[in-house]
């Protein structure tokens, strides 16, 4: 099977396992809470690439696990994903209103519940994520390691605190350094992919010295992710995006685009990226390995979208 239709494949079991975890709609008349589950469900079905979910499978995978303890955390990275980018959009933050090739979910339901709906998918994730206990009875405190593990890299010494530090680095130019932008991109992008691929490996019992392996390929594929994403942000179109293009130059964001220019972020993507491949694949001689992750992160250095 080629590469393409492997992704496919299992992007579409990553949508199964999510849609599984998603809270119920419901048409009941005197549920007078359902329209927050109506938004969170619109802003986790419209779409997306599923890419932290498949490298918290990929990672899993790669260090032997086979069960599916790993399922309800896959769900549970996607709504803290997807949480974060509602809340993005915003107009007291980023001002979007379009993501993953609809209107943003403030643009349908209103500010109000976009900020509820946002709150309800961080809660959730974390209802969900406790499930995995009644899965994996007999390893409870691997289970325990990578809800922390999640609630920390998405916190405020995370995804929170590094969201924090780009809307606060708005209108500061060329102040902004390389080292406070790659603050930024460590934090807003690197730890949710972080969170991904540790809970990945502590789940299927990799041992510390693999974990801290994981955690810093993970930083790499995370700093070149939001490298292309700024690039794409110059150079992509809203139809191929689903989201729209300049928005960072809009909010006056600092990036590695207006840092380096787009040769040299391109370039730099490429060599974080193939550090994180030549860590990943520096596993090999115990016999770990996984072909489909080296390719996935191989994908995402040309990716479009
Ligand atoms: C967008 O993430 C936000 C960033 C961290 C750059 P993705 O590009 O993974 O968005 P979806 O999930 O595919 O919509
Ligand atoms: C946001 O970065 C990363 C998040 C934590 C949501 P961006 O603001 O660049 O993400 P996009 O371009 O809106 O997806
Ligand atoms: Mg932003
Ligand atoms: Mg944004
Ligand atoms: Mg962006």
């Amino acid at each position: 099977m080629n590469f393409e239709q492997e992704l496919k494949n299992k992007v579409e079991k990553i949508e199964q396992i999510i849609k599984a975890y998603l809270p119920q709609c419901t048409s009941e008349k005197k549920d007078w809470a359902k329209t927050v589950i109506e938004a969170m469900n619109y802003s986790v079905n419209v779409g997306g690439k599923r890419l932290r979910p498949l490298l918290m499978a990929e990672t899993y995978s790669l260090f032997g696990g086979a069960d599916k303890v790993i399922e309800p955390f896959m769900a549970a990275i996607e709504m803290i994903h997807t949480y974060s980018l509602v809340h993005d959009d915003l107009p007291a933050m980023d001002n979007d209103l379009y993501r993953r090739g609809k209107k943003t979910t403030w643009a349908v339901y209103g500010e109000a519940m976009a900020i509820l709906a946002g709150d309800g998918l961080l809660n959730y994730a974390f209802e969900t994520a406790l499930k995995a206990f009644a899965l994996s009875e007999d390893d409870a405190n691997r289970t325990a390691r990578a809800l922390s593990i999640l609630a920390q890299k998405a916190g405020i010494y995370g995804m929170i605190g590094g969201q924090t530090a780009d809307i606060e680095a708005e209108n500061l130019g060329e102040m902004v350094t390389e080292e406070h932008l790659l603050f930024i991109h460590a934090h807003k992008t690197a730890a949710l992919i972080q969170a991904a691929m540790m809970v990945g490996a502590v789940l299927a019992g990799a041992d510390e010295e693999q974990i801290t392996l994981v955690e810093r390929a993970a930083y790499e594929i995370g700093i070149a992710f939001q490298i292309q994403d700024d690039i794409l942000d110059v150079t992509s179109t809203l139809e191929t995006l689903g989201k729209p293009v300049g928005s960072d130059a809009k909010n006056l964001k600092r990036t590695y685009v207006t840092l380096k220019g787009i040769t040299e972020a391109s370039q730099e993507q490429k060599e974080f990226s193939n550090h994180a491949i030549k860590l990943l694949n520096s596993l090999e001689e115990k016999g770990i390995q996984n072909e489909f992750l080296v390719k996935l992160i191989r994908s995402l250095i040309t990716r479009v979208k």
